[in-house]
């Protein structure tokens, strides 16, 4: 509970400091304008003075050391009350990222993260002595947090475990598709727009979008393995190729549109993001 408060009141004095028009780049700042904004949380400074206020987190199985684990850290699920309460952020369709150093950026549910399993932002590994944080091998990659599981069985690999964790972002979802959105004077973005509205109820990019057809960018773009025209066609009349095709055909699409949906598709190839 102790930490719970030390935490909502890092996060109210930050967020009293900075002014939300700005768009800086302050601890707590609300990007994008609008009644549900994106919050962002800085860990480094939101959890100043670490070993002052940390707790021991028991995982009985931590998916990178493969093996239970004690570390020193904080609550996940505290903190992220805190931030979106004081934000009033609407947590209704809302999900969060976790942003590494290297540029991993999962994403995860609310759903995921306030089930069962327990999340925990360490910093220290109770293995190893007092003066490290980290055995030397890893310390670069692990540091500043990482984040772990407490209750997720062995063979459940739907949560992510980032190390090297920096930022915790809440995003609206229906703000998600920024993520894999050209610039709109991109020549790629018209044919996001109709893929967007075609195609992502049932395909993902990047894991982004729906998951009843098959995902189109990772680990390999759809370009990469199949032809422009054969992709073309088959969007048309899926039953053309496949007998009992669960795809719908495309009717209302112009050829200019599925060029433009292949533009889009090329353009994703370089920006692949396994978040
Ligand atoms: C209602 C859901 C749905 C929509 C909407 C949809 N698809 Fe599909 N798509 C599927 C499913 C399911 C498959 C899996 C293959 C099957 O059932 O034949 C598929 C397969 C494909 C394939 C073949 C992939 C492969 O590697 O074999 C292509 C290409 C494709 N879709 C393109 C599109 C495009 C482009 C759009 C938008 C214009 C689109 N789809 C919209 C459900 C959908």
């Amino acid at each position: 509970m102790k930490i719970a408060l030390f935490v909502f009141w890092g996060i109210v004095v930050f967020i009293a400091c900075n002014n939300p028009t700005t768009n800086n780049k302050s601890t707590l700042s609300t990007e994008s304008a609008g009644e549900n904004e994106e919050v962002t949380i800085v860990l480094e400074k939101v959890l100043d003075s670490p070993a002052r206020n940390s707790i021991k987190v028991n995982v009985d199985y931590d998916q990178y050391f493969k093996s239970p684990k004690k570390y020193l850290g904080f609550s996940l699920r505290p903190l992220l009350d805190a931030a979106w309460k004081t934000a009033a952020f609407d947590t209704t369709h809302a999900m969060v990222l976790f942003e590494c150093k290297d540029g991993y950026n999962p994403i995860m549910d609310l759903s995921k993260i306030y089930g069962p399993a327990q999340g925990y932002i360490v910093f220290k590994d109770l293995d190893q002595p007092d003066t490290k944080n980290w055995p030397d091998s890893l310390s670069q990659h692990f540091s500043p947090y990482y984040l772990v599981w407490d209750k997720v069985k062995k063979e459940d690999k739907s949560f992510f475990w980032p190390y090297g964790l920096t930022t915790i972002r809440l995003i609206p979802e229906k703000e998600k598709y920024r993520l894999i959105q050209p610039d709109s004077s991109d020549a790629a973005y018209p044919g996001y727009i109709t893929f967007r509205d075609n195609c992502m109820k049932c395909h993902s990019i990047n894991k982004i979008g729906g998951s009843f057809g098959p995902e189109f960018n990772l680990p390999k773009n759809i370009t990469e393995y199949r032809d422009e025209k054969q992709l073309i066609a088959f969007a048309k009349a899926p039953a053309s190729f496949r007998y009992n095709s669960r795809m719908p055909a495309m009717t209302s699409l112009s050829d200019k549109e599925f060029e433009n949906i292949i533009l889009y598709l090329k353009y994703m190839k370089e920006h692949k993001r396994d978040h």
